[in-house]
């Protein structure tokens, strides 16, 4: 009891940073090397465990939305989507999402969020057990100016957060994974609106703070985390798993060999899935996983 197994991505967001490429197709549906943007945010909450999920998406593109994504009981879990007439503001995921979250405690990714770490399952499922209060990871940037930041003591206790500081406060950022008690649906209704003019998710967490109920861990220098918000991000990204699924073999995101490997699917789920995709090198290795 108590664990985490609902969670929200929150994919809408006008990518005015990647115009032109984001005017027609929503930044989320683009690649990461050889997948959607989407496919990495889903299966980090996959790995967490968490199989009811509600995605967040800008008016109107729904149906792209659907079309990139395998159909969600093929992988052994329920996608709900929901719409977002104007991003306004992280917390608005509670607002847009309580009927879903109901009385439960939730999880949040940000769909532009890309998280890569050896332990990560482990700690994934470790904050699945959250009972009450908030649950944030940091993670140390050179550019601590674009995020949320926090300043933390020995103990980790938070000091102090600001989001996009503009005097230097610390290097860690808070990563866009976020788990919350049920109490995150109250606190977001009663947010007041930033100077940025949006809701902030770190009001949110302050208030969680202010009640000694935010703890904050860093997910350390041997994870990547990166945040796709420009052209360089992509690039990187995509440089990234490009480097490490081709030294490997294995594909990182792969929803369909996660679905699999969890046990939401049995074996013939999994074959029958194969043969959503035309003959190509994403087929290919799910086929080679399939004779494993
Ligand atoms: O990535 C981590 C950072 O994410 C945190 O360190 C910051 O505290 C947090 O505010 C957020 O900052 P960003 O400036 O990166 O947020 P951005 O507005 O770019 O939105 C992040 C994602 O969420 C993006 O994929 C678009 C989507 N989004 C955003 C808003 C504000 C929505 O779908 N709806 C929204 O209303």
């Amino acid at each position: 009891k108590g664990m985490i197994k609902k969670g929200i991505i929150l994919a809408g967001g006008l990518g005015t940073r990647m115009s032109p490429i984001t005017k027609a197709v929503n930044k989320q549906l683009l690649p990461i090397y050889d997948k959607p943007l989407i496919f990495y945010p889903l299966s980090v909450l996959m790995l967490a465990g968490i199989r009811d999920i509600l995605i967040i998406v800008n008016e109107g593109q729904l149906k792209q939305f659907k079309k990139i994504l395998p159909e969600s009981k093929n992988l052994g879990i329920k996608i709900n989507f929901a719409q977002q007439q104007y991003p306004g503001g992280l917390p608005e995921a509670f607002i847009i999402g309580e009927k879903f979250i109901g009385k439960n405690n939730v999880a949040l990714i940000l769909g532009d969020n890309f998280f890569y770490s050896q332990s990560l399952t482990a700690k994934l499922i470790d904050c699945t057990k959250l009972q009450s209060g908030a649950k944030v990871f940091l993670h140390s940037v050179s550019n601590p100016s674009q995020y949320g930041v926090v300043k933390i003591n020995k103990k980790n206790k938070v000091l102090k957060i600001v989001e996009k500081p503009k005097k230097h406060l610390s290097d860690l950022a808070i990563t866009g994974l976020y788990f919350f008690d049920n109490k995150v649906v109250e606190y977001s209704k009663k947010l007041k609106i930033s100077k940025r003019k949006e809701m902030e998710i770190i009001d949110v967490l302050s208030k969680y703070n202010k009640k000694n109920k935010l703890s904050a861990e860093l997910i350390g220098r041997g994870a990547a985390w990166l945040d796709a918000g420009t052209i360089e991000d992509f690039y990187n990204a995509s440089s990234f798993v490009s480097a490490l699924e081709n030294r490997q073999g294995l594909k990182i995101a792969c929803l369909e060999e996660i679905a699999y490997s969890e046990n939401f699917i049995s074996k013939e789920q999994f074959s029958k899935l194969i043969y959503d995709y035309p003959k190509n090198d994403y087929r290919d290795y799910l086929e080679t996983l399939l004779s494993n």
